[in-house]
């Protein structure tokens, strides 16, 4: 057998589509998707896109990111390398491509004096936050006897909208935060300037995603929380950023309060004022693609149910 390796061409985009699907079958694309996804970003470089082939036909891929345009105030993160995706053909398992190809983007990794590289934990072009254990033993598997360890663990959680109802306690606070001053509702044009700060100074890692919504004219699907002039919180619905151009159909996120003011109730508000105006809109299904930490015990109280586990693995380079 001799496998050829090579960088990607513009040539392979339909037969790696194909192969996509074929390895990663609970996370299908199609050529927009991963056009979207893949090509579109940014910090693209060919130099970390490998491909395996085997008698023309190809076999394997495996995509290695380092940041080329910083991901707003969290810069450029000069130490990381982020493996995207890396996948082998069913029938050509266990013959050592999925190494060699891990060995060239380790390569592309190390000319680039990257310390720690991680599978994935990627914003915010991502498919899947982490290798899902369930779905892809063997990812697993091959990952962790190549010197990869758990680093944290996500999930991925949806609920149906059928039967939902704003729960009376957080009609309550809703008023009473009311009387306490924050108002609660879609963004407004006075709001760009106080929600554009907001997100810059809370959540540097999603202030991309605020305004990517805002120039595409997405603000009616941003919901704000107001203390006076100030905004102190926020969520999207459907967001552009993460599945350009339009946004994923009932996507929710990102989603953030000032940390000065949690444990109040005023998440759990403005996620009811979006839920129930989506609903009214038709939304039937409501998902997120990546939680974790003490968020998930909010949208647990909230319905959603765990939909996917994923392990983010990482591994140091010396
Ligand atoms: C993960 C994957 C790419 C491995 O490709 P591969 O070409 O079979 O890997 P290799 O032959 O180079 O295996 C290297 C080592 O990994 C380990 N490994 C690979 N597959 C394994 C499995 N199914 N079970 C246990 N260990 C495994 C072994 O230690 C192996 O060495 P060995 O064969 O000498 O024992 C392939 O299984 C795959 O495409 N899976 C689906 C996609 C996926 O899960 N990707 C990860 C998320 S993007």
């Amino acid at each position: 057998m001799s496998t050829l390796y090579r960088y990607y061409q513009a040539t392979d985009e339909g037969a790696l589509v194909r192969l996509w699907n074929l390895c990663l079958p609970q996370d299908p694309v199609n050529q927009e998707n991963f056009r979207h996804k893949v090509l579109f970003d940014p910090n693209l470089n060919r130099e970390g896109f490998w491909v395996a082939e085997e008698g023309g036909h190809l076999v394997g891929a495996g995509l290695g990111l380092v940041r080329r345009a910083p991901l707003g105030d969290l810069g450029l993160e000069p130490e990381r390398g982020w493996i995207s995706f890396l996948f082998v053909h069913p029938e050509f398992r266990r013959l050592g491509i999925g190494r060699t190809l891990l060995q060239r983007l380790m390569d592309f990794f190390r000319a680039r004096q990257r310390r720690l590289v991680q599978v994935v934990g990627y914003a915010p072009y991502y498919f899947f936050p982490g290798v899902d254990p369930q779905a892809y033993p063997a990812g697993l598997s091959f990952f962790k006897a190549s010197g990869f360890a758990k680093a944290f663990e996500a999930v991925a959680m949806a609920r149906s909208l059928e039967g939902f109802l704003v729960p009376e306690e957080v009609r309550e606070r809703t008023r009473q935060l009311r009387q306490e001053g924050f108002e609660v509702g879609f963004w407004r044009p006075e709001d760009t300037l106080p929600l554009l700060e907001f997100a810059r100074r809370e959540f540097p890692g999603w202030y991309p995603s605020v305004l990517d919504g805002l120039q595409r004219g997405l603000g009616h699907k941003i919901v704000v929380a107001r203390q006076g002039q100030e905004i102190v919180g926020f969520t999207q619905w459907e967001n552009s950023y993460n599945d350009p151009p339009q946004g994923a159909a009932g996507r929710f996120g990102p989603f953030g309060v000032s940390p000065a003011l949690r444990s109040r109730g005023l998440g759990a508000v403005i996620f009811y004022h979006l839920v129930e105006a989506v609903r009214q809109q038709g939304a039937r299904y409501l998902w997120l693609g990546w939680a974790g930490g003490r968020n998930v015990n909010f949208y647990l109280r909230a319905g959603l149910q765990v939909t996917r586990r994923y392990e983010i693995l990482k591994r140091e380079l010396t």
